[in-house]
This record gives structure tokens, sequence and C-alpha cells, in this order.
């Protein structure tokens, strides 16, 4: 299985998963957004190694066609992207040609050695800004920046191939907040600069990093004024790609990957202090452009079709994200703390 961008936060738990359920997993990764001590630790807490790594750019179709010839790759599961969504309006050009041409190359290379089975990341925010809970799969898309648009745009290239080359059957697994760590504490959420979402940039007022949490917003019409979304264990989001892949249908699909359950921003910190026991100082200050009042999955269509649905609720969430935080305050290249028995 090649699963690329695998040293990211989702990848590189999705290899995790991977591998203790028996599969050979190849990572492609340029590293552009991790760090490559990601790989051992996705060995250690897997308990046995991925088959291969290989270092690079996913737009380097030869790179591409090397790691083909190289395994014998069954199906892929695509992560590699870039995926700030603020940054996506200031570099447009760099989002659209960083995710749409990796997928087109890996599509190409796929039909060119026979490859027949593709898992896509696509993401909620191609919902744009609705106001409909819960979000069902055949909501309109109507994305609202460079980066929801360049997925919506891949989903449609990926329909388009699927209609053209009907050996190809691939899904688009829509994933809502995707948060925590694995129960280990050796991998989890490490950004890098400014943490521009909420729950790394509570672990890191959390650990004494950053003095407070900006709460962007007390005024939505949701039940506290915060806004709400559906966070999602991180490792729901690896197990949904296994039995995504496990249940492939001919043909291109979309499935939202959700909890159906909604928190708030303020409910967030409250989950925070009752698991951790931590009281992180939170300030609400003023509306983060673009952001909706309420994003909540409809997760019906994975149940039915798949009979899947999340086991890991807000507690566990927020206690394996503060347990990875604790074990690497500054991340991955600093290091596991001293004395933590990994
Ligand atoms: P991440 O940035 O942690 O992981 C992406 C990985 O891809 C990184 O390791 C990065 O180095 C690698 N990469 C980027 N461009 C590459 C390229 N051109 N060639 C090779 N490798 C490249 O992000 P993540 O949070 O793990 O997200 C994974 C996927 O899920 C992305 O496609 C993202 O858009 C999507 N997604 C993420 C979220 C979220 O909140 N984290 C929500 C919905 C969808
Ligand atoms: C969650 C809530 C903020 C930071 C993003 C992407 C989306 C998808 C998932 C990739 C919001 C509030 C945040 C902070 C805060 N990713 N917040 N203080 O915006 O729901 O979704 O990640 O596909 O495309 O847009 O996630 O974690 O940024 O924000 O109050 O310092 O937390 O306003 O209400 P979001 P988030």
């Amino acid at each position: 299985m090649l699963v690329t961008g695998g040293a990211g936060f989702i990848g590189s738990h999705t290899c995790v998963e991977l591998l203790a359920h028996g599969h050979a997993v190849v990572v492609v990764d340029d590293f552009s957004n991790s760090s490559p001590a990601v790989i051992d630790r996705i060995d250690k807490a897997a308990g046995r190694p991925i088959t291969a790594l290989h270092e690079g750019d996913l737009r380097d179709s030869s790179l591409l066609r090397s790691v083909f010839e190289a395994h014998p790759i069954d199906a892929v599961i695509h992560f590699a992207a870039k995926k700030a969504v603020g940054e996506s309006v200031e570099l447009p050009l760099e989002y659209y040609d960083v995710n749409v041409s990796a997928t087109t190359s890996l599509l190409r290379t796929m039909l060119a050695h026979g490859v027949r089975e593709l898992v896509f990341s696509s993401s909620c925010s191609i919902y744009g800004q609705t106001s409909t809970v819960p979000l069902g799969e055949a909501e309109p898309a109507a994305p609202t920046n460079p980066y929801a648009r360049s997925k919506w745009f891949c989903e449609n290239i990926i329909a388009d191939a699927c209609r053209r080359y009907p050996e190809l059957n691939a899904v688009a697994l829509r994933y809502f907040n995707p948060v925590g760590a694995h129960s280990s504490g050796l991998l989890g959420e490490d950004p890098r600069g400014v943490p521009n979402n909420v729950m790394p940039y509570m672990m890191q007022v959390a650990i004494g990093r950053r003095p407070e949490l900006q709460v962007f917003g007390g005024d939505y019409e949701t039940p506290d004024g915060t806004c709400v979304r559906d966070y999602i264990h991180v490792m729901d989001v690896a197990d949904g790609h296994r039995v995504a892949l496990s249940q492939l249908e001919p043909g291109f699909s979309v499935f939202n990957l959700g909890t159906g359950v909604g928190t708030s921003v303020l409910g967030l910190v409250a989950a925070f202090r009752e698991a951790c026991g931590v009281e992180i100082p939170a300030r609400v200050v003023s509306r983060r452009p673009g952001d909706v009042a309420m994003l909540i999955a409809d997760p019906a269509r994975a149940a039915s079709a798949w009979g899947w649905r999340t086991t890991r609720d807000l507690h566990a969430m927020v206690r394996d994200a503060w347990e990875f935080q604790r074990l690497n305050p500054y991340g991955y290249e600093a290091g596991l703390v001293v004395g933590s028995g990994q």
C-alpha cells in the first residue's frame, strides 16, 4: 500500500493503523510539513516497520514511477497536500500546483501501473459557508478559499478519471476536524510555526509555550456563542481509511468522516480541564474571517454502507493530544522528554 504524505499528522496515524492490521506500507513524503523523525515513531508505535520511505515531491513523475516500479503497490491513500486555509489565500497558485498537480501525477502513474484503488483526503471545508446541520454528503459543495477549492477540484478530477477508466475505484473522505493523537504519546500533531488550528494551539498554551488561547468570536448563534465543530479522533480517521479501503465500491464515492457530535470552543476548553486537570487561559476576541458558526457531520452514510462509527469520544481526544504534548513539548525534532519510558 502506498501512503502519500505518510509522515504528516493524519498519514502517520494511518500508517500505524495499517501496519497493525498487517498491511505493508510504503511512504512518499517530501517532509515539507513534517519531520523525518516521524518515521521511527510510526515503526515504534506499530511494533513493526514500514516497508520503505521515498523522500521527494509527488509532482516528480520520475520519482513516482520508480516507487511504483520498486514495490508491488495494490492501493494508494493520498494525504500529501498543503492544508492551511489562510496561506492558501496568500499563495493560491502554490496550493493549486501542489494539491492538484500531485493528484493528477499520482492518478497517471497509478493507471500506468494498473493500480486501481485510491482513497483521497478531502475536507468538510468544501461545504463552505453553510448553515445546514448536520451536513450530509449530498449538500452542495461551495468552497470559499483556494485550499477548499483545490480539494473540490481533486474530487472532480478523480471522479472524471473513474468515469473514463472504469477499472479505477476511488473514495474521497471528507474529514471534519481531526484532533487527538496515538495513545502511546509517540505520534501526534506537531505543526510548524504558530498553529492555525484550535487543538494544537490549546496544547501549546497548556504546556506553557503560549500565554492564552484566543477564542475567535463569542457572539455566534450557538449555545455558548462560540463556534461549534465536529472534532474526530485522528485514530478514528485512520480507522476510517482502513475500512474505506476494505469496502471500496466500483467507481467514485464520497463519505463524511465525522462523529455527528458538535463541541464549541469553550466546550473544548472545558473538556480539557475535566480530562487533564489543566485550566487553559482563554479570552474571547473578535471573529476570525471565514469561520462558520456550526459544522457538524451527518455520519449516516459511512454507518449504513460500512457499518462504521467512530469509537473515541472528546475525553479521549483531549487526553491523547495532551499526552503527546507532555511527552513532546517542543515537537518531534526536539525529541521525547527524558524518562518517558518510550
Ligand atoms: P500534514 O501537513 O500534517 O500532512 C501532509 C503531508 O504531506 C506532510 O507530511 C507533508 O510533508 C507532505 N507533503 C505535502 N506536499 C507534498 C508533496 N508535494 N510531495 C510529497 N509530500 C508532500 O496534514 P494532515 O493534517 O495530515 O492532512 C492530511 C490530508 O488531510 C491533507 O490532504 C489535508 O488537506 C487533509 N485534511 C486535513 C484536515 C486537518 O484538519 N488536519 C482536515 C481535512 C482534510
Ligand atoms: C476550530 C474552531 C475557530 C484557533 C480547519 C480548516 C478545515 C479543515 C479542518 C482541512 C473555529 C476556533 C481556532 C484559535 C479559536 N482542515 N479557534 N482559536 O477552521 O473548523 O477547520 O481545519 O481540511 O478546512 O478550515 O478548524 O481548528 O482552525 O478552528 O477560537 O486559536 O476554533 O474560530 O471556530 P476549522 P480550527
